[in-house]
């Protein structure tokens, strides 16, 4: 009884001994883990794969999409229920093509369109860091979506009309840092998922990219060389500054940007940040802009009532407000978007400005849902969209009653 035991034991022993040898060959090296780290942060997997904060990257948040509620899984490595039993191979193929390890499909809520334009190097050196964290125990829970959503075999026909594999493709006639930031904004940063106006079927209108979408009762702006809407008046250090800080002197981000900001863009090195900037910066506008109808005078002056007693302090009169602290509406991309949905949002249950190691301040707008009726909401919106040289179409006070408790 006893040898059987030590026989047991010692092959037990050289078992281990063994499989650590293996590992120890194929360890990662400290550069591609801190590599996979900066990836990982790029991505924002994080705000998606974490539900608990002391369990990050354990899944279990509940991502809503307008087909049903989906929940992200656990990426640790615990072997029963996170990914810790894949192979490098099923991680690629997970990130590339949208495919599990039993050969179903995911669906878009994991940004797998995006994911695809990444090289192997970089899904591989993603995995290498997941794989330092450490392993928790959390059971994946299966997608709530509209029948007959729920049979991940219609994935099939979404992926043949909408998803197109394959990697990124630098633009041989632009620089490295333009063909960097191309990388970025359209691979793991997936800007598109918010910022790419989406089809009946929720796929990304590529011909129209980054030029303004709704998500969760928030409006993403556009992100292209509009003059009034989109970034054109911004500079790459606008941008820059914005992605960093979470503000900067034309606007600050509010809702799930304040998320990717904090998550992801807050932590990306600097030479990253700026090539997604010099990226935007340079993009043409995909379509023209909406001409635009102003308010009649009553509706204004009903606004400006409102402005002068609830706003005023903190904007000024003349909309400049305080650069970096109250931010101006004057020549605003986002206050003038055709879309209302995010100032809206920040009027109707007020914003607390987000806080990065760069810019650690906090301000704070007012929520003013309780205190002003929709009809008052309509016009103080329609004001500051109209004043100051501002254009944007009007905003009823159905739309005002219809945004109100969307917020996430
Ligand atoms: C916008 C939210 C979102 C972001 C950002 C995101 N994921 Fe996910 N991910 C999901 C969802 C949702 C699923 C599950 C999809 C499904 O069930 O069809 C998923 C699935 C996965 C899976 C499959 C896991 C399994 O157990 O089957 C992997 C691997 C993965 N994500 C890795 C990543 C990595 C790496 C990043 C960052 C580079 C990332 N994800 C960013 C939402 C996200
Ligand atoms: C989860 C959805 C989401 C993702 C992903 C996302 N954004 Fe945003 N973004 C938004 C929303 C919503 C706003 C409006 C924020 C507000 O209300 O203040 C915004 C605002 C912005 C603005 C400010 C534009 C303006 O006119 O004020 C910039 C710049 C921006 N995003 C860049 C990016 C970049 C670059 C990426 C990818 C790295 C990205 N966003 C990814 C949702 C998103
Ligand atoms: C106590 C000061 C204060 C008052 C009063 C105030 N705001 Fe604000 N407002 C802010 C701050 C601070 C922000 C930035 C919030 C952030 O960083 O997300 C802001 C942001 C905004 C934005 C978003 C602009 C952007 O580019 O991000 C709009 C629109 C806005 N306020 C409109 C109003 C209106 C309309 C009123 C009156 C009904 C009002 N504010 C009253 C402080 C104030």
């Amino acid at each position: 009884m006893r040898t059987i035991l030590a026989v047991v034991l010692l092959c037990g022993a050289v078992g281990s001994a063994a499989l650590a040898g293996a590992a120890a060959a194929a360890e990662p090296s400290p550069e591609l883990i801190a590599y996979g780290k900066a990836l990982v942060e790029a991505g924002g997997c994080a705000g998606c794969h974490t539900a608990d904060p002391a369990k990050p990257f354990a899944g279990g948040k509940r991502i809503d999409t307008p087909f049903g509620a989906i929940y992200a899984p656990n990426l640790t490595p615990d072997r029963d229920t996170g990914i810790g039993g894949w192979s490098d191979a099923d991680f690629k193929r997970a990130l590339r093509t949208g495919t599990a390890p039993d050969g179903s499909l995911y669906y878009p809520a994991f940004p797998y369109p995006y994911f695809t334009k990444m090289t192997k190097d970089d899904t591989l050196a993603i995995r290498a860091w997941l794989g330092t964290l450490a392993p928790v125990v959390n059971r994946n829970r299966p997608p709530e979506l509209r029948w007959p959503l729920g049979h991940r075999g219609l994935m099939r026909a979404w992926n043949y009309l909408f998803f197109k594999p394959g990697l990124y493709e630098p633009d041989q006639t632009k620089g490295a840092a333009w063909n960097r930031g191309g990388y970025l904004v359209n691979g793991p940063g997936h800007c598109g998922a918010c910022h790419t106006p989406k089809n009946y079927f929720g796929a990304d209108k590529n011909a129209v990219a980054l030029s303004g979408s709704e998500i969760g009762g928030w409006f993403a702006p556009r992100l292209d060389g509009a003059t009034r809407t989109g970034l054109k008046s911004w500079s790459v250090e606008d941008i820059a500054e914005y992605l960093q800080s979470g503000r900067n002197a034309k606007s600050h981000a509010g809702g799930p940007m304040a998320e990717v900001i904090v998550n992801s863009t807050a932590k990306m090195r600097d030479a990253d940040v700026r090539a997604i900037a010099v990226y935007l910066n340079s993009l043409p506008s995909v379509r023209r802009e909406t001409n635009v109808t102003p308010p009649d005078d009553d509706e204004m002056k009903a606004g400006q009532a409102v402005y002068a007693r609830f706003c005023i302090a903190c904007h000024e009169a003349d909309g400049s407000g305080a650069p970096r602290i109250y931010p101006p509406l004057p020549a605003n991309a986002l206050l003038q978007s055709n879309n209302p949905s995010s100032t809206l949002r920040i009027i109707l249950d007020g914003a607390h400005t987000v806080t990065t190691p760069r810019a650690p301040n906090t301000g704070e707008m007012p929520a003013y849902a309780k205190q002003l009726s929709d009809e008052q909401i309509a016009a103080v919106t329609n004001y500051i969209r109209n004043s100051w040289g501002n254009a944007a179409p009007l905003v009823t006070p159905a739309q005002v009653a219809k945004a109100r408790g969307q917020g996430q």
